[in-house]
């Protein structure tokens, strides 16, 4: 049973809250999840009062729910509405923060933080938490939700964490990766932990190599300010890919709890092989989009794009391999990738497995043997699906690809958001799911020397049309020539 708390939302009326908080939990409230008496108070520097800031909430969800809009449900998460005028930087505000929460007998004392705010402000909100004494457990539980980004590079994630935990414990901070709540990024730990066919062939003896792609037909949608000083690297290497890197790579833990996991999940990225300054070329590759077509309209490039400074050189696309030098994974390659405003929506991981030793066929009609893949798709659709080599029907030997798909392949009809899994956990204080603080820094280490390198090679980058999968050339980081980025589903397509 999940205890009733008080969820406080720091920018409350930001993009993050509405697009992807304030939908959660009405889903959630709509499955009957969210538990008997828990509140949600908004935060902001708007003047509002309890029906007005129900009324915005409802205006954000209308658009935004799944199916159609249940007032019923939007009539119960609106009982659980609270608002709290004041402004992140004023200590004023947060001790009256902690006054309305003592007062007021309809907010629980057990409270979560959620800081949906800018990166900037997390040190000053988290030193103003415990100016008004609201990091302390009196009562009940204090737990703090922080977004990505966790720092921009290693040093300053280094000096976030101990501001953080200068007021705060590890066990009270909860780091959000939401790759981790997405249904099919868990399933990669069912699909290989659940299945002991698997094992004996998770590794370098059988498989050639993995790539992890998530590409997006999105530009910046209206983050110029945040992207231009990201980059794709910072965006999702540093975070989303090289969480799903991990739990690929990882060993079996020894039980399921929060550390155990983290523990393989560490261990995992700190084998990854260090790039030297002088290798940074050849490990990763980066562009930016051009103007170009999406969905047959015509789309600016990025330099065209609002609040865009004209010279700028941050990469929109960023690939890159990666060695894991550990019994299991030496000398197998893991190409990561990600871009903006490239072809399709597409997050998978793919994993191709390696030749027969015997070319048995080679005096049939079978010109190419093609390899197995195991492909495992997280978005737009869920799917499982294991490509194997048959026999063509007929008097000729000839052989062609077939794939077996997990039944739940297409859309799924029982959709949630990972954010609906990942507000539950931190009510019920599970941190299986979050970040520790490790994870982050040994993923800061993976990608600060290819930071450091393209930060002072700022004449020059490779652009690519948008609407389409990368540039030319974008093959140059691998291994071997008959390695190619599986952008479909399909196996006609390479
Ligand atoms: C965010 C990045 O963390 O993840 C965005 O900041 C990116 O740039 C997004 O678009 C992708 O998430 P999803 O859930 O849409 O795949």
């Amino acid at each position: 049973m999940i205890e009733p708390c008080t969820f406080v939302i720091f920018g409350a009326t930001g993009n993050l809250a509405r697009v992807k908080l304030l939908p959660a939990l009405y889903h959630l409230e709509q499955a009957n999840r969210l538990p008997e008496g828990m509140a949600i108070l908004g935060f902001g520097r708007r003047d509002w009062s309890r029906e007005e800031w129900s009324r915005q909430v409802e205006e954000t969800l209308e658009p935004r729910v799944r199916g159609k809009f249940d007032q019923e449900a939007f009539n119960r998460l609106s009982r659980r509405l609270h608002f709290c005028n004041g402004d992140l930087g004023d200590v004023e505000s947060f001790r009256h923060l902690a006054g309305m929460i003592d007062t007021n007998p309809e907010l629980p004392r057990n409270i979560a933080f959620y800081m949906a705010i800018s990166p900037a402000d997390y040190k000053t909100t988290a030193r103003n938490l415990a100016a008004a004494g609201l990091n302390e457990e009196k009562g009940g539980w204090r737990r703090l939700v922080v977004e990505k980004p966790f720092g921009y590079d290693l040093e300053s994630a280094q000096i976030l964490d101990s501001c953080l935990h200068r007021h705060f414990s590890e066990r009270q901070i909860y780091r959000i990766d939401h790759y981790l709540g997405k249904a099919m990024v868990q399933n990669v730990l069912v699909f290989r932990f659940a299945n002991l066919m698997l094992e004996p062939l998770w590794n370098r003896n059988y498989i050639d190599h993995v790539q992890i792609t998530h590409s997006e037909s999105l530009g910046i949608a209206g983050r110029a300010h945040y992207y231009d000083g990201a980059g794709a690297l910072r965006d999702m290497v540093q975070s989303h890919l090289l969480q799903m890197l991990a739990l690929v790579a990882m060993e079996p833990p020894a039980y399921l709890d929060a550390e155990s996991l983290r523990d393989e999940k560490v261990k995992a990225l700190k084998s990854i092989r260090p790039i030297p300054r002088n290798a940074v070329n050849a490990h990763a590759y980066r562009a930016q989009y051009g103007r170009g077509m999406v969905d047959g309209k015509e789309v600016p490039g990025y330099l065209e794009e609002e609040g865009i400074p004209e010279n700028s050189t941050t990469e929109t696309y960023a690939s890159l391999k990666l060695y894991i030098d550990n019994w299991r994974w030496r000398g197998v390659p893991f190409y990561l990738r990600t871009g903006k405003r490239m072809a399709k929506n597409s997050s998978v991981i793919a994993i191709r497995f390696k030749n027969p030793p015997q070319q048995l066929f080679r005096k049939t009609s079978i010109e190419k043997l093609e390899p197995n893949w195991i492909l495992l798709s997280i978005q737009p659709m869920e799917c499982l699906r294991i490509e194997l080599q048959v026999k063509e029907p007929g008097l000729e030997i000839r052989s062609h690809t077939t794939q077996l798909d997990a039944s739940y392949c297409g859309l799924s009809s029982y959709q949630i958001d990972a954010y609906e899994a990942l507000l539950l956990d931190v009510m019920e204080g599970d941190q299986s799911l979050f970040l520790r603080y490790d994870e982050i820094c040994t993923a800061w280490k993976v990608v600060d020397p290819i930071i450091q390198a393209w930060s002072t090679e700022r004449d020059f980058i490779h652009t690519y049309p948008a609407g389409t999968w990368g540039p030319n050339d974008c093959q140059r980081i691998f291994d071997n020539e008959d390695h190619y980025w599986r952008n479909t589903f399909s196996n006609e397509e390479p």
